[in-house]
């Protein structure tokens, strides 16, 4: 057969058998990832009209459409404008932009246009082997694509947290243009409230990149950023927020400075860094919004238990589980340093290798040039939490992993465990399961 032709063959094949794998057999214990239910599914299905759209041009301080350059535009708008007002009244400000197709675009459109805007290159950050994203540091998209010069954040490693009295003396010295919070490795709510007057005091907005925590910020399992003084929250919308893969940003429009700060992130947005928004997200992103509404506190404390209870049982079976003065963890991840066992890159392969995915990450006392093999792993309960584990469930998966990590048994044993366990968590839970049923709870509230 033609190369080509065996190449399309491989690709129907290939895609057939991820779905299986990563969805059926495997336990995703990737932190960054979110598990989408039925209903929102089914509505992604429905949207493969508006995923061959286009929809360029400006929005209005209110974050709605104002100025469109196609025409054919009729329902588009509305779908933009609700799915807007509803990420407002989820996180309960005036204005939301959900164009940026990434979390990585929310940051840059954030981070240009308020660099634009206040003309200040300066920008104080976590470090990056203490939690920040790749994208808010000089090695990625902050200093190699935007030029933006990073002044970090001091950091305390026995607190795995930002430390706010010498954090708030180099905010003073630098004079930065903006303070960013939030991160990847984001065990403990960052000290916004605490930091906000040192920002204030030199002018420089605030940004806290939420995307970890954002379905925990909507169900109240979180510090609220936009409460304690953010003046930017940026994130991802396919993480501990289950919805599809996008971007958005919100803030609250209440003066002159924020309005100026607003403009020149849309600015940012359209013309600086989009064409095409991938429209064909928007519907599951409002369906996802609403999902959050309705189930989104039980689902976020129970994925926040689950991961302090994993925490604990790890820890009390041996492992050198972070942030143990604290209870472990108050998100859905945890950090473990499996030095004494081969090290993070070596666990995540053998944990692989037994189908429970997680990912090896550098924890923020590891020499900074070994990324590759780093002291730790990062463990996510997202995932789980939705498909229904329980504190019983999390203990044995916990001993399935402590199995592997401790070498008691082979990774090829475990799996076996692995796939038959998987097996009997086969619904998601915390979400609608068609979008009928989403549409009879509409139909009851609205009346009731
Ligand atoms: C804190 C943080 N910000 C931004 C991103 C990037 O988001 P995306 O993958 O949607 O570009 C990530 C990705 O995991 C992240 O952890």
């Amino acid at each position: 057969m033609e190369p080509f032709l065996e190449l399309a063959l491989e690709l129907i094949e290939a895609s057939r058998r991820h779905e299986e794998y990563r969805d059926i057999e495997c336990i995703n214990l990737i932190a960054s990832e979110g598990l989408k239910s039925p209903a929102v599914r089914e509505m992604l299905r429905l949207s493969m009209d508006l995923e061959s759209r286009y929809a360029e041009g400006e929005n209005d301080l209110e974050g709605h459409v104002k100025r469109r350059y196609y025409q054919g535009q009729r329902y588009i708008t509305r779908i933009e404008d609700c799915v807007t007002d509803m990420m407002k009244s989820l996180y309960r400000c005036g204005w939301a932009d959900v164009r940026p197709i990434s979390g990585t675009h929310a940051n840059l459109a954030t981070f240009k246009g308020l660099s634009l805007v206040t003309k200040n290159r300066k920008m104080v950050v976590t470090p990056l082997s203490c939690g920040a994203h790749i994208s808010h540091d000089y090695t990625g998209l902050a200093g190699m694509v935007l030029g933006l010069e990073n002044i970090n954040h001091a950091y305390n490693v026995d607190e795995m947290n930002i430390d706010p009295d010498r954090s708030a003396e180099i905010i003073r010295a630098a004079k930065p243009g903006i303070v960013t919070f939030g991160g990847s490795l984001f065990l403990f709510p960052h000290p916004v409230k605490e930091l906000k007057e040192a920002a204030d005091e030199v002018g420089a907005y605030v940004v806290y990149d939420a995307a970890h925590v954002f379905g925990l910020i909507a169900g109240g399992e979180f510090q609220d950023p936009l409460r304690e003084g953010a003046d930017f929250v940026t994130s991802s919308t396919h993480k501990t927020f289950p919805g599809p893969q996008g971007g958005v940003i919100l803030a609250e429009p209440r003066d002159e400075r924020m309005r100026r700060g607003i403009r020149g992130v849309q600015y940012a947005v359209f013309p600086l860094s989009t064409s095409n928004t991938h429209l064909g997200r928007l519907p599951a992103l409002g369906i996802t919004a609403l999902e959050m509404k309705v189930f989104g506190r039980d689902l976020a404390r129970q994925t926040v238990r689950n991961a302090q209870a994993a925490g604990q049982y790890l820890y009390e079976n041996g492992l050198k589980v972070l942030g143990e003065a604290k209870g472990f963890t108050m998100s859905h991840q945890l950090a473990v340093d499996v030095r004494e066992y081969g090290g993070g890159r070596e666990i995540a392969e053998k944990l692989e290798a037994a189908n429970i995915i997680l990912n090896k990450n550098i924890l923020p006392y590891d020499d900074q040039r070994n990324r590759e093999d780093p002291s730790g792993i990062r463990i996510g309960f997202q995932d789980v939490t939705r498909r229904g584990f329980r504190r019983g469930d999390i203990e044995y998966l916990c001993d399935l992993m402590l199995d592997v990590i401790k070498g008691r048994r082979k990774p090829s044993e475990v799996r076996e465990d692995v796939v038959a366990f998987k097996r009997e968590f086969n619904k998601v839970e915390y979400g609608f399961k068609s979008l009928e049923e989403a549409i009879e709870y509409l139909d009851r509230s609205l009346k009731g």
